[in-house]
Order: structure tokens, then sequence, then C-alpha cells
């Protein structure tokens, strides 16, 4: 992966739910692209289509309409198989829900992940999920299962999974809603530094303005639409650029 390649790159999608009430248009019209070296922030009310993107933009649902691309492979050009390939190699998704899997412990849960790749990983899956659980605070909690955790914990367990295979395309949401101050700048300060790296591009989705902060450009959604894109400069003060962003 050479820094400034895209990682992913959407056009036009959309996507409607039906509900008793009628049809809900949780996406209308968006266009997004990341490439590796970026971290996006994603901003907006509950309900604005943050969760329904990230889906999107991991092959998790499709879109009505629309195109993704990931890592040069068309999702609408798939099958499902394929889809679920391509996202193993390709995307860390920490679920805003956690989703981890409640008969498996927090070790096995990070371990999955590799477990389940094809291709083997350039690294030891045993040793990367020690390192995992200790960058994350994780190891004395390693043999509990979710339902053993507070919400903070899983989060991070989510997290820790998301970052098992070293994807190329990190998609988070909301991952530090559950986290206090110090863990959320740590987790962060993480998803920058793989940014950084030009290795990785990350898309994060948050209310809170500190962490959308640390961005490169915050994407702001309402109604399903991206109204507003806001680029971060080196140099401007936390205050100019929350005030921007309020
Ligand atoms: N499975 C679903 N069925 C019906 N409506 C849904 C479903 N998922 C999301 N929605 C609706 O789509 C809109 C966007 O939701 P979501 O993407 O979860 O927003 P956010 O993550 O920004 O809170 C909301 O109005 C929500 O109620
Ligand atoms: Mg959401």
């Amino acid at each position: 992966m050479k820094k400034q390649d895209v990682l992913v790159q959407a056009s036009k999608l959309n996507k409607s739910y039906q509900t008793q009430t009628g049809a809900v248009h949780a996406l209308d019209g968006v266009d997004v692209a990341v490439r590796a070296g970026e971290f996006v922030a994603l901003v907006g009310p509950t309900g604005s289509g943050k969760t329904t993107l990230l889906g999107i933009l991991a092959g998790i649902e499709p879109a009505d309409n629309g195109s993704v691309i990931l890592l040069g492979e068309s999702l609408q050009d798939l099958d499902d198989d394929d889809v679920a390939d391509l996202r193993l190699r390709a995307v860390g998704m920490v679920y805003q829900s956690y989703n981890l899997f409640s008969g498996f412990t927090v070790r096995q849960n990070v371990r999955l992940p590799l477990q389940l790749m094809t291709r083997r990983p350039p690294f030891d899956a045993s040793q990367r999920t020690d390192y995992l659980l200790a960058d994350f605070g994780l190891p004395d909690l390693a043999e509990r299962y979710p339902s053993e955790l507070s919400g903070g914990q899983q989060q991070l367990a989510a997290i820790a999974r998301a970052l098992a295979t070293n994807p190329p395309l990190i998609l988070a949401d909301e991952p530090t809603a559950n986290l206090d101050t110090a863990t959320a700048r740590h987790i962060v300060g993480r998803l920058r530094a793989l940014a950084d790296s030009g290795e990785h591009g990350v898309i994060l989705a948050t209310h809170d303005l500190r962490v959308a902060s640390q961005a490169d450009r915050v994407l702001s959604l309402r109604d399903g639409r991206i109204v507003k894109e806001t680029a971060m400069q080196p140099g401007r003060s936390g205050r100019e650029v929350l005030a921007e962003l309020a």
C-alpha cells in the first residue's frame, strides 16, 4: 500500500429502509473517497446515516444505488463470498454495538479474524493477539466472555479485533463513545498513527468534536447527505477547529 492509494471510493450512494410507517431515506447521494494516509471523521446527529454509510463501505449491506470500489474491486460485481473475502482482507470494522461473539472469550474474539484469513497473515496470530490485548489494556480480561465486561471494555475488545489483521481500511463507528478521556485519547492516537504511517486509511464516526479535530478532514452528515466538508490544517488551535465544526 502506497500513501495516497485510494482504499475506498463510493459514488452516489442511496439507501432507503422500509418501515411500518413508510420509507426512511438513510443515505441520499453520498460520495466519499478515502486514501491511505488519511484520517476522516464523520459527524452528524443521531439518525443522519453514519452507521449506514460505514456498513455500505464495508460491504456489510448493499446500497440501493451507487457504487463502492474497495481496494480497486467494485462490490456490485462480486458475489457474497467474494465480498466477504475482500472485507476480511481490506476492512477492520469497529461496530457501534461492538458485535463481539458472546460464546468466545476476549482473546478468542480478537484472534478470530486472523483464523478466518485464507491467506496467512505475515505475523504470528498468537503474538499479534497478545500485542493487541496488551496495547488496549486487556490482558487481565482476556479469558472473560463479553457478558462479563463493561461497555467500555467490550468497546476496547472490539477495536482490538478490528485491528487484528492489520487491515488497510479501518472503519470505526463511534469507537470512543464508552471510553474515559484518557483511553479515548490513546485509541484515537493509535488510529492517527496508523494513518500517518501511510499504510492505512481511517474513517471514524463520532459525536466528540475533540476526536473529530484529530482528523485530516471532517464530513458532516445530515439527513443522509454530506452537507459540509471541513479540512483540518496543522497549526490551527483546537478551539478554532471546534468552533468551525460546531
Ligand atoms: N435496519 C433499519 N431499518 C429501518 N430503518 C433504519 C435501519 N437502519 C437505520 N435506519 C434508519 O436510517 C437512518 C440512519 O440511521 P443510521 O445510519 O443508524 O444513523 P446514525 O448512525 O447517524 O445514527 C435513521 O433514520 C434510522 O432510523
Ligand atoms: Mg450510528
